[in-house]
């Protein structure tokens, strides 16, 4: 007997995260191999029973499309997708594995390709097999030599759609070139992409960013070290662990899960559904304009940093904040500015800033006093003494108040007057 037991349990950055414990049983192939035809109602599964691949039709669709998805979530949660902007229209498909290790679908009336993983195999490649693992990861390798199971030629989980699995890298690859992102279905019927993208924006220090047509819409903020500055109760937790990378090679934002005998998956359809609920006010991007932040146990929610008042009073006062604020005491460039502490905050938005992983503290005021176009600088990396230096020029925008130790901290640009003095 099988059992699937699937617990809602909590909603992170608008994602659903399901959880279930599952049994295993029986063997089916988990491997195609070159030349090998898969056709409608035809599958291979991962060799712990956890995933299936072949084609599927969403309800109330007549469209066919290849995707991935729970063998043992009955009501077929699909976890990725093929040809999803390329469906056939009727059942005569075939999934076929070339000799040079690309992955076709093909309209079997009329022979066209709809589909390609790739099209063009640079690799040589012996004897392709594609082999969907128990991570959901579909790759394609060959046997022994430079390609193998570690080191595959393709793999799904580089062509992410809607859902962030266990061990997938959502991010950038410098070497190879892919970023890997995520995007909503159109809706429940049509997996096509639609609006809603979840991104790491690498335009500045790293912040991962959810954008409806190209636009941000949300901004989880920067990594602090230990956490996403705009999402402080994402905490190390007994389910599942998280990790930031950033070097030369790669940025990436991954999860994995610390019980095996648990899946988890993060997923990003209709989020007109489960995103609303979760974000609040606060959480639109850039809702007050530059030096406010928004503080959601306030009315009105939006108010200027200490030191700064409203750019434009007027249109402050009737609710446009878009404006933000400005110094109360404007910057002259004097060798007497320095900088105030401002706590408890949500890190302001990253693009376009600078960044050094390695530089002390000290060093990083030092670097931001001397650039007078510097506005603001924090520490990379919060854990201990803090490390690392991050530099802001121009407008600090789309902060929010945290409680009380629970935030972040940024040093912003003050000109002499202004400045702090107990903090001297
Ligand atoms: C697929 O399988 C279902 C159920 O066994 C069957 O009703 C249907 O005719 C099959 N379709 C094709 C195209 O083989
Ligand atoms: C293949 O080439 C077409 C046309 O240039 C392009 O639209 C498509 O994205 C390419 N596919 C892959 C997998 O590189
Ligand atoms: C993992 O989860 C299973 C099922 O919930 C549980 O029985 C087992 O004790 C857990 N193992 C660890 C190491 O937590
Ligand atoms: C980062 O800072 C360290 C220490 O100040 C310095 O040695 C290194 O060259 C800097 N790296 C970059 C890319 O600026
Ligand atoms: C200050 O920083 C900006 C932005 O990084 C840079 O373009 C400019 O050259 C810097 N100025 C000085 C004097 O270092
Ligand atoms: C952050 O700082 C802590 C304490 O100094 C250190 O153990 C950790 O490796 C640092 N993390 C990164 C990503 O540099």
């Amino acid at each position: 007997m099988e059992e699937t037991r699937v617990t809602k349990i909590k909603l992170i950055f608008g994602f659903l995260v399901v959880l279930y414990a599952s049994s295993i049983c029986t063997h089916a192939a988990d491997t195609i191999s070159a030349t090998q035809t898969l056709r409608y109602n035809e599958t291979i599964v991962s060799p712990q029973q956890t995933f299936e691949l072949g084609f599927f039709s969403p309800p109330n669709s007549k469209n066919h499309y290849v995707g991935i998805w729970y063998k043992k979530i009955s009501t077929g949660t699909v976890v990725w997708v093929a040809n999803r902007n390329t469906p056939l229209t009727h059942t005569h498909g075939e999934l076929t594995l070339t000799l040079q290790g690309v992955l076709a679908i093909r309209d079997a009336t009329t022979g066209i390709v709809v589909w390609l993983s790739a099209n063009s195999s640079t690799t040589l490649v012996n004897n392709p097999i594609g082999q969907l693992l128990d991570t959901g990861n579909f790759i394609i390798h060959g046997e022994g030599g430079e390609t193998n199971q570690e080191n595959p030629i393709w793999q799904s989980f580089d062509f992410l759609t809607d859902t962030l699995l266990p061990g997938m890298k959502h991010g950038r690859d410098f070497v190879t070139g892919i970023e890997r992102h995520y995007t909503s279905w159109r809706s429940k019927e049509d997996p096509a992409s639609g609006v809603f993208s979840a991104s790491i924006d690498t335009r500045g220090y790293p912040q991962p960013i959810r954008t409806q047509e190209q636009k941000i819409t949300y901004r989880v903020g920067p990594w602090n070290g230990l956490r996403f500055s705009g999402a402080p109760n994402l905490r190390p937790n007994p389910i599942y662990s998280f990790t930031f990378v950033i070097n030369q090679r790669e940025i990436y934002y991954q999860y994995n899960l610390l019980n095996t005998s648990i899946f988890t998956r993060m997923v990003k359809q209709e989020w007109n559904l489960y995103l609303v609920p979760e974000i609040d006010h606060c959480d639109q991007y850039a809702t007050c304009g530059p030096y406010a932040s928004c503080n959601i146990e306030k009315s009105p929610v939006c108010e200027c940093l200490k030191g700064f008042e409203p750019k434009f009073p007027d249109q402050w006062r009737v609710g446009d904040w878009s404006q933000g604020c400005r110094h109360t005491v404007p910057l002259n460039c004097e060798p007497g500015e320095g900088f105030n502490k401002y706590s408890n905050l949500k890190l302001p938005d990253t693009q376009g800033s600078w960044y050094n992983l390695t530089m002390t503290p000290v060093e990083c005021e030092k670097k931001c006093k001397r650039n007078c176009s510097c506005t603001a600088y924090t520490t990379t990396n919060i854990s201990g003494s803090g490390s690392g230096c991050l530099l802001w020029f121009g407008g600090l925008i789309d902060m929010r108040t945290f409680p009380e130790n629970t935030g972040d901290t940024v040093y912003i640009r003050m000109s002499s007057s202004q400045l702090d003095k107990s903090k001297q």
